[in-house]
């Protein structure tokens, strides 16, 4: 399924959560759309890459009629094999769509299509301060681990990460 495509295919309803292929297959699309702002298409092409079409890493994107919403995805925590069971999440909305419902809906779709490969938790660190999000991994069942002090730095000033998990095992 190329671009297009999967933008028609999005259209059926509204807020439609979907695998991303035409992401995998073009990422210089991806890069473009108003989903994603990272600067580099190399960075973007990379993380594309660490993603799958089956399987535990995977990525989906929230449309509404030909716009992109937003993204949630899995990815590999860690490469060393104990980490095998264990997943790392990220999720972004468009500006223009926040407070709808997209977010919840986008993890609810990835943890539904991720339940079936017999994972055991979900992380992820949330660099503060963002009320909004930890409010929303809160909701969709992750808990607090703790928080990461001034151990990142971006835009030349330390930033701290509150990390949380959620458990995958089946009910
Ligand atoms: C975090 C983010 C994904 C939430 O997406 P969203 O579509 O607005 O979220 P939803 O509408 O599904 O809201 C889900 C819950 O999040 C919380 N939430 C959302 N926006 C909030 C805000 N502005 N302030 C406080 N809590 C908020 C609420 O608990 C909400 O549940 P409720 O509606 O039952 O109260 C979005 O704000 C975003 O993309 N932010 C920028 C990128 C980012 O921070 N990504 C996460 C990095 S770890």
């Amino acid at each position: 399924m190329d671009k297009s495509e999967a933008l028609e295919a999005g259209t059926q309803s509204t807020n439609v959560v979907k695998p991303c292929d035409g992401a995998l297959d073009n990422p210089a699309c991806f890069a473009q759309s108003a989903a994603v702002r990272l600067a580099a298409l190399g960075a973007v092409s990379a993380w594309i890459g660490s993603f799958s079409r089956s399987g535990p890493h995977r990525l989906f994107v929230a449309t509404e009629e030909e716009r992109l919403l937003g993204f949630a995805g899995s990815q590999q925590y860690r490469s060393h094999p104990a980490f095998r069971k264990t997943i790392e999440t990220s999720i972004y909305v468009d500006p223009e769509a926040l407070g709808h419902g997209v977010g919840s809906a986008l993890y609810e779709n990835l943890f539904k299509e991720i339940s079936g490969e017999g994972l055991h938790r979900a992380v992820v660190g949330i660099a503060l301060p963002n009320e909004a999000s930890v409010r929303l991994h809160r909701k969709v069942g992750f808990t607090d681990v703790g928080t990461f002090a001034e151990y990142a730095i971006k835009n030349g000033c330390y930033v701290s990460s509150v990390w949380m998990q959620r458990d995958l095992t089946p009910i």
